[in-house]
Parts: C-alpha cells; structure tokens; sequence
C-alpha cells in the first residue's frame, strides 16, 4: 500500500496561486468524468526540493484524452491529443503547458515470463518511471486534493539524496536511463544507490547501449551538457566507463576538465549580459569535449549519433574554422577592432564562446569579448545611397569605401556622420 499525506499547505507555500488554481481546476474537470487525476513526477520532485519546475504532467485515471478536450474547452486553450497513446497537451492561453496521459487499468507483464500483477493504474504507471524519485503523486480530484501518494518510498530517497531504480529491469527496459541517472546524481547533488549502481556497470558490461539509436542516445546526452555544471557529470561518466560512447580515447584529464569550467565561466558572463539571446548551451560543451579529435574522427561522432546538418556543420567546420580564427588573432596581437570585426563576424554566438573558453590568451578572450559588447553593434551612418549622393559612381568600389569606414569608426578614428563624410572625400581624392 502507499503511504498518504496531506501536502496542501507545502504546495500554498511552494506553488504560484495561478498554478494552484489550474491544479484545483484539473481535479474538478476530472470529477465531472468521474476520473482519477494526479499531477506527478518531475513536477512534484521538485516541489519537495524546492526547486521551481513548470512541466505540469498530469496523470488520469479513465480518459485522459476526454480530459484535456474538457479542460482546454472550460480554460480556453488549445490542445493536441495522440489517440494512439493517450496522450495529449494543453496550451493555456498565456502559453503554458500541461502534458496529460492516461494511466490504463491492465496487467503488467513483467519481462521474462515472470507472474503478472494486478495493479491500480496510477501505480502501473509510476511502476513503469525511471527512479523513485520520480514517482511522486498529488490526487487533485476535489475531495482529496494535496494527498499525496508515495507507492515506492520516493520520500525517503529524497531524504537520503539517492537516485534508485524501481525495479531490477529498468536499464534493460530503457538503457538511456543509465546517463539521466548521472545527470540527476549531478543536478541535485545526490547519490546513485548501491543496488542501481552495479545494475549501470553491468549494463555498460553487457553494452545495452548498442541497442539504441545513436540519436536517442545523444538526446539523453545532450541534455546532460544543458545542465547548469556538466563538468561532474562528464567525470561520473568516466567512473563508469561511458565515455568510450563517444569515442574510446576520450578521457577527462585535466585540461578537459579546465576546458568545461571554463565554458562555464564564459557562459555565466554571456548569460549575465545577453539575457534574451538564446544559444545553445550544449553545443559549446560538446565542441569542448570533441576538441581532441581531428576532422574525419568528428565526422564519424557526428554521423554515429545521427546529428541533423546543421549540427555536423558546427561541429565539422565551423569549429575548426574557429580554431584557425582563434590562431591568426594570436599572431595579431595587440588586437585591432577591424581584426577582430572582420574575423569574428561570421561566427555564431556557440562559436565565439567556444573560442573565449579555450583560447589561453588574455588579449583574445578580451577581443572577443569586446566584440560581443560593442564591435558587433558597430555600424557605418554613411551608405551607399550617401556615397551615390555625393557623386561617385556605383560600382565594387562602394563595398570597398564602406569597409573602409567601417574598419576607421571600429579604430575609433571616426565618431560623427561628418568624420565620415569628410573620410569618404579624403578617400576618393
Ligand atoms: N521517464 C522515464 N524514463 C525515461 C524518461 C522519462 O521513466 N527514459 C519518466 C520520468 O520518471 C519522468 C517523466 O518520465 O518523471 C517525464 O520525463 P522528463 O520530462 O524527461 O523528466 P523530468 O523528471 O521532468 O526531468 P527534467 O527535470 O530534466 O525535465
């Protein structure tokens, strides 16, 4: 049996009072059906750790499809429904989603001929999660709104800090499990249990991994690299001898390591004054962590695991593009704005970060950074309309005048429109 407990006045402390309310408002669209429905998982694990979470999933005894048509219909929203899981979003008129699924009355199987088991199906359905933390469940219907359900002793692990499976199966089910072990252990600072962790060695000892798709397998990956401080967990990756995944000479030694703390710095400072502008956190990890290997062995990474195009090229070319970049500034030091305009322009944001984490000189990462500050914003108040105004005739010298007064005004020797004016008078005399 589970143990209940009453937890509404953690989730009035630690919930927003519009989140409350779309909770009371799932439970009581649930009742009108006559269905059971729980918020669950993620949501509620953070709850209890106090860490802010938004990912709403909502679990439902009966329909959940019925649900959320009713739901979106009563809150104005959008929904999409998966007929053929059971599945569906709800998209709230401000944006907000909630993920909803329907928990099944069935029999569980179990793998390998085992006995089958009856369970309720809110219970099938937390059997069947990755760690026990994960398998939290608040009832929202409205006579037993904020009980919590807790079938397989979540709470004490949450005490404990201890990552734990539910069963001894659960690698073979969905070895990707094995690397979201690792990045929860990292994320929450605690610990993968005795029992789960000789079930990740065995299942890096028998390869589970060879069965999965090289895109499934970096998906998990990549999330690892969009956590706040990859760097443990690259480490932890190690201990169990999962870096080989990627690449079998690959080894965190000290000058990776310096690397990604270093990637982490950098996007500190980016995140602090680029709020708004989104990149890619875990592409700057990645190229970090590849950085050893030359072109063809790159290639062969990107291709095993499936990457889209537009990531091959990153990671292919663009990188290496950056490496040179990063060696023709440290001949041109003490760096001019035009250099470092010309050079850094064609780089996207991944790749600039990338280059302040590795390079080694004071002077380049100062470059780029001035770059991102200032250079980048920098532009010529004449153009070619103006050029043409003054009479000179339209032509490939135009691009040639304008580079010129671009590369003046970033060596600060132009400041107005005139300076640039009497610049392009100068130039053409
Ligand atoms: N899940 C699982 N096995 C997986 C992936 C997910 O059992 N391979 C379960 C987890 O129990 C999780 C739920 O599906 O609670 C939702 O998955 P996801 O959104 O990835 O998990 P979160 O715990 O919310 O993780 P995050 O905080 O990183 O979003």
């Amino acid at each position: 049996g589970a143990r209940t407990r009453n937890v509404v006045k953690m989730m009035r402390e630690r919930l927003s009072d519009s989140l409350l309310a779309i909770l009371k408002s799932a439970g009581e669209v649930a009742d009108t059906f006559g269905f059971g429905a729980y918020v669950v998982g993620g949501f509620v694990r953070d709850m209890f750790l106090c860490r802010s979470n938004e990912d709403v999933d909502i679990v439902v005894e009966g329909s959940g499809i019925a649900f959320a048509r009713e739901f979106a219909r009563i809150h104005n929203a959008r929904v999409h429904t998966y007929e053929k899981f059971g599945t569906a979003v709800v998209i709230l008129p401000d944006g907000f989603k909630i993920d909803v699924v329907t928990a099944r009355m069935e029999y569980y199987r179990f793998p390998a001929d085992l006995p089958t088991v009856e369970m309720s199906s809110i219970k099938l359905d937390l059997y069947r999660r990755d760690f026990t933390i994960n398998t939290l469940a608040i009832r929202l219907n409205a006579d037993r709104f904020g009980i919590l359900i807790d079938f397989f002793a979540a709470q004490k692990d949450i005490k404990e800090k201890a990552i734990r499976i539910l069963h001894n199966l659960s690698f073979v089910e969905d070895p990707t499990r094995v690397f979201r072990a690792i990045r929860f252990e990292q994320r929450f600072g605690f610990t993968i249990g005795k029992l789960t962790s000789g079930l990740i060695r065995n299942a890096v000892k028998m390869d589970f991994f060879k069965k999965l798709s090289g895109r499934r397998t970096f998906n998990e990956l990549r999330h690892i690299f969009e956590e706040e401080n990859p760097t443990p967990a690259i480490e932890r990756m190690h201990d169990y001898d999962l870096l080989r995944i990627i690449h079998p000479d690959l080894r965190p030694d000290r000058k990776l390591i310096a690397n990604f703390m270093a990637v982490k710095k950098v996007l500190a400072w980016h995140d602090l004054l680029f709020l708004d502008e989104a990149y890619l956190r875990w592409v700057v990890y990645f190229m970090v962590l590849i950085r050893q290997f030359d072109r063809e062995t790159t290639r062969q990474i990107c291709e095993k695991f499936a990457m889209s195009p537009r990531h091959q090229v990153i990671f292919c070319k663009d990188r290496f593009l950056a490496d040179r970049c990063l060696f023709y500034l440290g001949r041109n030091i003490p760096l001019k704005n035009s250099i470092l305009y010309r050079e850094l322009s064609a780089f996207r944001a991944e790749l600039l970060l990338y280059m302040m984490a590795v390079t080694r000189s004071r002077a380049i990462k100062k470059g780029i950074s001035q770059y991102f500050t200032h250079l980048r914003h920098i532009t010529t108040s004449v153009k070619g309309r103006d050029l043409k105004a003054m009479g000179i005739e339209p032509g490939p010298v135009y691009r040639e005048i304008l580079d010129a007064i671009l590369d003046a005004r970033l060596n600060g020797k132009l400041r107005s429109r005139d300076d640039e004016i009497n610049f392009v008078r100068a130039y053409v005399a």
